[in-house]
């Protein structure tokens, strides 16, 4: 198969799934009431951590430049909000945590460290969790809207957003410049689709401590 036919085929298949989440993600917003902005912006910290520490280790242990290009950005971006989220906690009268990740890594991250080659985290780094931080940054600024929160909506609107989305099709133009053969393929799908799996699942994880699923992600 071409790679951009293989890789459309890809984003297909996960739309398909983001739209089944979606419509859950509606459905809980009607049933919680509880749940905090600073609760998930606490969360989020760990996220933007976690997606810095995978692509500054990828950006070291990646061959290729136009990989490496992609990694090293995305790094940066990662720690920049990373530093804007605790600002926004400390607006809103809350000291972050000092190490988010003092508890561990999560599984997600244990899974795609592990990957070894470029397709692999390229498919399961900025292609396939940066997709997710789309889909659930949307719900996340949803809530802060109807919560009143209108700075800390615009602050993923406008800044966070905006680059979670670049990460994505950065990724994505690299799988379509690098899925050339049926073995490149079938690695950077098995590697989206477990990325997309562990995800679906820690998101039910969530649900269960914060009572919702719209957790931001880096
Ligand atoms: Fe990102
Ligand atoms: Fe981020």
């Amino acid at each position: 198969m071409e790679s951009r036919e293989f890789v459309a085929g890809l984003v297909a298949e996960m739309r398909a799934l983001f739209a089944r989440l979606g419509e859950q993600g509606a459905l809980e917003a009607e049933a919680q009431g509880s749940v905090d902005v600073v609760t998930l912006l606490g969360l989020a910290l760990r996220s933007e951590l976690e997606a810095a520490e995978l692509a500054g280790f990828w950006m070291a242990t990646t061959p290729e430049i136009d990989a490496r290009l992609v990694f090293g950005r995305q790094c940066g971006d990662e720690m920049q909000h990373y530093q804007l989220i605790c600002d926004r906690l400390r607006e809103l009268g809350r000291e972050p945590e000092a190490d988010p990740l003092a508890a561990g890594f999560s599984p997600l991250y244990h899974y795609v460290k592990g990957l070894r080659s470029t397709v692999e985290r390229m498919a399961a780094g900025p292609f396939a969790r940066e997709a997710i931080a789309e889909v659930r940054n949307e719900q996340f600024i949803a809530l802060c809207e109807r919560l009143g929160d209108g700075a800390t909506a615009r602050l993923y609107r406008e800044v966070i957003q905006p680059e979670e989305i670049l990460h994505h099709r950065l990724g994505r133009e690299f799988l379509e410049r690098h899925c050339t053969t049926p073995a490149a393929q079938e690695a950077a799908a098995a590697a989206a689709r477990a990325t997309l799996a562990i995800a679906d699942e820690l998101s039910a994880l969530a649900e269960k401590s914060t009572g919702m699923r719209t957790i931001p992600v880096s």
